[in-house]
């Protein structure tokens, strides 16, 4: 079975600055990846490709055996992809921002329009359904962003940062959330600034640091690997930086 994510030797810069400097990963289908480290890493630029939002300089990446420079749009039909910046509509209501995104999926208007209900549901936005999203807090738009990355029920999902700004509830909603995903088979790779969050979706961490993999494994090998005995030493033995834990939940 060919690996649901494939990254061989990626090379990208911008200008003098050298975002990825050879890096690659795999990760089995329906397996999660938590891709972590420190601010300027490299992390956005690694998801942008890989979700052909940008081209790379250098080496091989596929989606489920799909080659994402060559066949982009085979590729863009089965990801989903939350950003770290939201990319939904301001002037929309949350309702019609969903539905507008199962239609560009090719759902038919009432799927649309039942998943978005479903959906809208799930992430507690049911009474901001029918607001523009400029009414919106910052949460509420995370969320919403979060629902239509998943409304097309992605093979592969790419989240870059997802819970940044959200609540503990929001948080933990949106952990079920994506454990019930994989748990249905899609394949995700994570970002985030929060170890907490990595230890306990992702079956293994890669960390990033000025654009190379520094380490890979699960959370014990790295602690292991480290003589650490948390994920916060073992991040700050590997880059040098520390790395927020969780707030509370
Ligand atoms: N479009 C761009 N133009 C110029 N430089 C860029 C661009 N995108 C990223 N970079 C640079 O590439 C490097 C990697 O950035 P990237 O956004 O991938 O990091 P990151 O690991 O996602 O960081 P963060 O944790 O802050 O989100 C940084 O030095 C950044 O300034
Ligand atoms: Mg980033």
């Amino acid at each position: 079975m060919p690996d649901s994510i494939y990254v061989s030797d990626i090379y990208k810069s911008f200008g003098e600055v050298q975002a990825l400097r050879g890096v690659s990963l795999r990760v089995p289908k329906g397996k999660v990846v938590g891709l972590l480290g420190p601010n300027g890493a490299g992390k956005t630029t690694l998801v942008r490709i890989l979700a052909t939002l940008m081209y790379p300089d250098k080496g091989e990446a596929k989606v489920e055996g799909i080659d994402v420079v060559a066949r982009p749009d085979d590729v863009r039909r089965l990801i989903g992809l939350t950003g770290q910046y939201a990319a939904v509509d301001e002037n929309l209501t949350g309702r019609e921002n969903l539905i507008m995104i199962g239609r560009l999926y090719h759902m038919s208007i009432d799927a649309a329009r039942s998943k978005a209900q479903e959906l809208l549901n799930r992430f507690q936005l049911a009474d901001a359904a029918d607001r523009t999203l400029k009414t919106y807090s910052g949460g509420m738009r995370r969320l919403l962003d979060i629902a239509a990355s998943i409304i097309n029920s992605p093979t592969v999902l790419f989240l870059d940062e997802p819970t940044t700004g959200l609540d503990p509830k929001s948080r933990l909603e949106l952990w079920t959330i994506i454990r019930e995903l994989v748990a249905g088979g899609t394949t995700l790779l994570l970002t985030t600034q929060y170890l907490e969050e990595a230890d306990r979706l992702a079956d293994t961490i890669v960390v990033i640091d000025h654009g190379r993999v520094v380490a890979e494994g699960t959370s014990e090998d790295l602690k292991r690997r480290t003589g650490k005995t948390t994920l916060d030493e073992v991040f700050l033995t590997l880059t040098g930086h520390s790395i927020e834990e969780t707030p509370t939940v």
